[in-house]
């Protein structure tokens, strides 16, 4: 026991949410959640904790991620316990689990809050929720196309336009293959230059090329891969760019850059990064693993799919003007000019919930009228109603519109039939 007087902040890099704050959280939900189901997409949740070995087994191998980025910890039973940094494993393990009962291609969706143990910095936290969308089962590259079309939708359901943001593209597949026209054969140099390509636009072209040239010890492969992965190959071509373009999605580009952390991608790979440059995060990441599945035993079930945070996913909302303000307050305030009143303003608030279906808080402080109109105003609430000793003996109030600087008059009767007849 300690008689230290406690902080009242957070502990670092995870966060309180006010109601100001979970109602932006709801509504990114809501819009997350709203946009996955109009694509066929079905919600799952698992726990936030997972056997430290789902991360470190063979195939989900992700060195910085296991040592250094989770929360990891032996339970009272001598296991070794780890807060699940991701969700890609879990969902894997899910699927595999119901193999036999599914039936392929699945598509599952989930919103799950993950834990990694990260420098804070603006659009990094210690823990932060992630839309994660998959699609289990589906090898064609038409499925890859549908999973980008549902990351893009995803944004432009917010009220974004496309100008706003940028698709970039790559393959792991199509980047062997050129690894190996340019001589490079070994799976371990080629992993280097993934590894290395994931700081691209960190370094300068000099600091690139040197360190390239330490991975390939070839000058003629430096200037090749330089090249191509700074987009100066014209000839360049991807069928899923082309395929989302066939869909109207034109704000994407191959990006031969892209490299993602994760060992366990094998073939497309893609970002979204907000154009403005102020939230130099991308937004979103994914790609295709087919070998994910394999070390629950079996054959491996191809997946595609994606994170999108809601840490990145507040600030581009925030730095577009993109949040729509009246997310919290209550639709009308009633409000008692003094304590005599506050029953009978919430017999009122009853009544305006059941018939006329909206959403009603009473003002039961001890505050005066002027003060309580003020507060309801700042906190946009659309009508007000005063519940005063003159109102309840003559049964006549006004209801105030704040938005619209408009009063009806009547008995509550009156005012609550202009709901229901839809005049309001
Ligand atoms: P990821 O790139 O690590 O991918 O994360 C995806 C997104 O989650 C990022 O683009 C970012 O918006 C957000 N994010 C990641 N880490 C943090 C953090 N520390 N704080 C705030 N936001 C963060 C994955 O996790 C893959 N498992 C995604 C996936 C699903 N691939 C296939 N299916």
């Amino acid at each position: 026991m300690t008689d230290k007087i406690q902080p009242t902040d957070s502990y670092k890099g995870v966060r309180d949410f006010y109601p100001d704050d979970m109602a932006i959280q709801r509504y990114i939900f809501d819009v997350w959640s709203q946009t996955a189901e109009s694509f066929g997409f079905e919600r799952y949740d698992a726990s936030v904790l997972e056997p430290s070995d789902l991360y470190k087994a063979k195939g989900a191998e992700n060195e910085e991620m296991v040592n250094e980025q989770t929360y990891t910890f032996i339970d009272r039973g001598d296991r070794e316990v780890t807060l699940r940094p991701e969700m890609t494993p879990t969902v894997a393990r899910m699927v595999a689990g119901r193999r036999r009962e599914l039936s392929f291609p699945v598509r599952w969706y989930s919103i799950p809050n993950l834990f990694r143990y990260e420098r804070p910095q603006r659009g990094r936290l210690r823990e932060h929720w992630q839309l994660n969308c998959d699609i289990f089962g589906a090898t064609d590259y038409t499925a890859d196309v549908e999973i980008i079309a549902l990351a893009s939708q995803l944004i432009l359901n917010f009220g974004a336009d496309s100008s706003l943001f940028e698709i970039r593209i790559n393959d792991r597949t199509e980047m062997r293959s050129k690894y190996r026209e340019f001589g490079i054969e070994d799976i371990e140099t080629q992993n280097a230059i993934t590894r290395l390509n994931d700081r691209f636009y960190k370094i300068s072209a000099t600091e690139y090329k040197i360190a390239l040239e330490e991975i390939v010890g070839n000058g003629t492969a430096v200037e090749q891969i330089y090249t191509l992965v700074s987009g100066g190959d014209t000839s360049d071509t991807n069928k899923v760019v082309d395929g989302l373009k066939e869909l109207g999605i034109t704000n994407v580009k191959i990006d031969r850059s892209i490299a993602r952390g994760f060992n366990y991608y094998t073939g497309t790979i893609f970002e979204i990064f907000d154009v403005s440059g102020e939230n130099n995060r991308a937004m979103l990441g994914g790609g295709r693993y087919d070998n994910l599945t394999e070390m629950f035993g079996g054959e491996a079930i191809s997946g595609i799919g994606f994170g999108m945070g809601d840490v990145t996913m507040r600030d581009f909302l925030e730095t577009h003007d993109l949040m729509t303000a009246n997310i919290t307050a209550p639709d009308l305030m009633v409000i008692p000019m003094d304590p005599a009143q506050n029953l009978i303003a919430q017999k009122i608030a009853m009544q305006f919930r059941e018939i006329a279906g909206l959403s009603v808080a009473t003002d039961i402080s001890t505050k005066k009228l002027g003060k309580k109109i003020g507060d309801a105003s700042e906190k946009l609430v659309n009508y007000v109603l005063v519940v005063g000793e003159n109102e309840t003996k003559d049964n006549t109030y006004t209801l105030k519109n704040l938005n619209e600087e408009t009063t009806v008059t009547g008995s509550i009767e009156d005012i609550l039939k202009k709901f229901t007849d839809g005049d309001l």
